[in-house]
């Protein structure tokens, strides 16, 4: 623990990039026993962590732009502990976590997933790839039981969603022998270069435009499969059936049974990317499954290890998986199918009938309702399926100062990547009706920050 032992000097960072209303609301009040939590947790009280050092060098060696938003959302306090829907910053504060990049769906350290971990800690942490590994035939085994069973049977380990997102892509292309995509307008596949091909964002392309092969964006309506793959043939579909960076925006169910059928007809590889929609997020546990489209993968990330772990899965059929199964090298990583996260994962799985994901999103989705009515100066829609709902702003100004006003009263969440206008309330299916409720009044004062700001 270097911070602990370094002493105190002054912080480096630099200009303050926006100013913040002085929250009206204290902050909210720290969990029940903050000491014995931390100690539980394994870190530091916070009082003893110098968190003007982290932010420091977080500013110095890592992204200055990020590290000044974190140091404005924390009061110049860092994350120390987490439990359930909450977490605990070294300035006393503590924080709903309704963001996360929308990977703590079971809430922050579920005890189920933390035990399982430590328990493959205690066995084999690394895997010597030479010998079969239990946690990751068990994971691949229960995601053959559970996502689409007697047809996705085959399963591709990874860490971070690209990683499965790269390795359906790759199947795709190596089966048909055609170098082209079909993607969505709106879409976020992620950034290493396979899924940044994928991904809409024309700002995030722009510089790497060279190099991301022929990838078509289409249209969300519902005769642009059939005209792009009467134009040139593809190798695969990859659609994401409700946007998460995209803003929430959820595709119909008739427009996906109507672009998977057609891809279908035509040879074209169908992969719905769920890494963020689905496990239950959004409902049920795969959205393209639920809505018959017959998916050749299904892509898992984010959530699949427990929130504790990081771990994705391209789970697909025997025939998309054919060039793993002629070349078992076809695709390999030092630490795909890693024993600690894939613990995690089986972990996690076994939470997904266990919590009250229904009644959390009825609640949500009055408490969004309720700010739509209150706040149409500032709010041009919203949104929700499950436990995904999304303000959409007038403005990418006014959702950016949201966040930040959030963030200072104590209450996480994501702005869109690519529709930087919506920011996304992501409750854990863990979150107390009382912390809900606490949540959507934070939104609320946020949002009466951001209309005295933006009239
Ligand atoms: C739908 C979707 N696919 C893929 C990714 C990429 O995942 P990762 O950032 O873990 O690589 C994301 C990340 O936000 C995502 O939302």
């Amino acid at each position: 623990m270097p911070y602990l032992a370094r002493a105190r000097r002054p912080c480096r960072t630099g200009r303050v990039t926006a100013s913040l209303e002085t929250p009206a609301a204290p902050a909210p009040a720290a969990p029940p026993d903050p000491a014995a939590h931390a100690a539980a947790a394994g870190v530091p009280d916070g009082a003893a962590v110098d968190a003007a050092a982290v932010l420091a060098d977080a500013r110095a060696h890592l992204v200055p732009g990020v590290a000044d938003r974190h140091r404005i959302i924390g009061g110049g306090g860092i994350e120390t502990a987490g439990d359930g829907a909450r977490v605990r910053l070294s300035n006393g504060r503590s924080a709903l976590d309704f963001g996360s990049y929308a990977v703590t769906l079971f809430g922050h350290r579920p005890p189920s997933v933390v035990a399982a971990v430590h328990r493959a800690l205690d066995g084999l942490p690394t895997s010597t790839r030479l010998l079969a590994n239990p946690h990751a035939a068990g994971l691949a085994a229960r995601l053959a039981a559970l996502v689409d069973p007697g047809r996705l049977e085959r399963v591709c380990l990874g860490l971070n969603g690209s990683d499965a997102v790269e390795a359906a892509l790759k199947l795709a292309i190596a089966r048909t022998g055609r170098p082209a995509i079909l993607a969505v307008e709106g879409a976020f596949h992620g950034k290493s270069m396979g899924a940044l091909a994928a991904t809409f964002d024309p700002v995030r392309r722009g510089p790497l435009a060279g190099f991301l092969g022929d990838v078509r964006h289409l249209p969300p309506e519902p005769a642009a499969v059939a005209r792009a793959l009467a134009d040139e043939p593809a190798a695969a579909l990859i659609v994401e059936p409700v946007q998460g960076e995209g803003g929430g925006r959820i595709l119909p169910p008739d427009l996906l049974r109507r672009w998977a059928r057609d891809a279908h007809d035509a040879g074209t590889y169908v992969i719905a990317d769920e890494i963020q929609c689905g496990l239950r997020r959004c409902g049920p546990v795969s959205l393209s499954v639920a809505h018959g489209m017959r998916p050749d993968a299904v892509l898992l990330g984010k959530p699949l290890g427990g929130g504790v772990m990081p771990l994705s899965a391209a789970v697909c059929t025997e025939d998309l998986f054919r060039p793993l199964l002629d070349d078992p090298y076809f695709h390999t990583a030092t630490f795909g199918g890693h024993p600690a996260s894939c613990a995690a994962g089986i972990a996690a799985l076994d939470l997904l009938d266990d919590l009250p994901f229904d009644a959390v999103a009825a609640d949500l989705a009055a408490g969004i309702a309720g700010l739509a009515g209150r706040h149409g100066g500032v709010l041009a829609d919203v949104r929700s399926v499950g436990l995904f709902a999304a303000l959409q702003f007038r403005s990418p100004d006014r959702a950016g100062l949201a966040v930040l006003e959030a963030g200072r009263r104590g209450l996480l969440l994501a702005q869109c990547l690519t529709a930087p206008d919506v920011v996304r309330v992501l409750p854990p299916v863990v979150a107390t009706p009382d912390e809900l409720a606490e949540g959507l009044s934070i939104l609320d004062a946020a949002c009466r920050a951001v209309a005295r700001r933006h009239p």
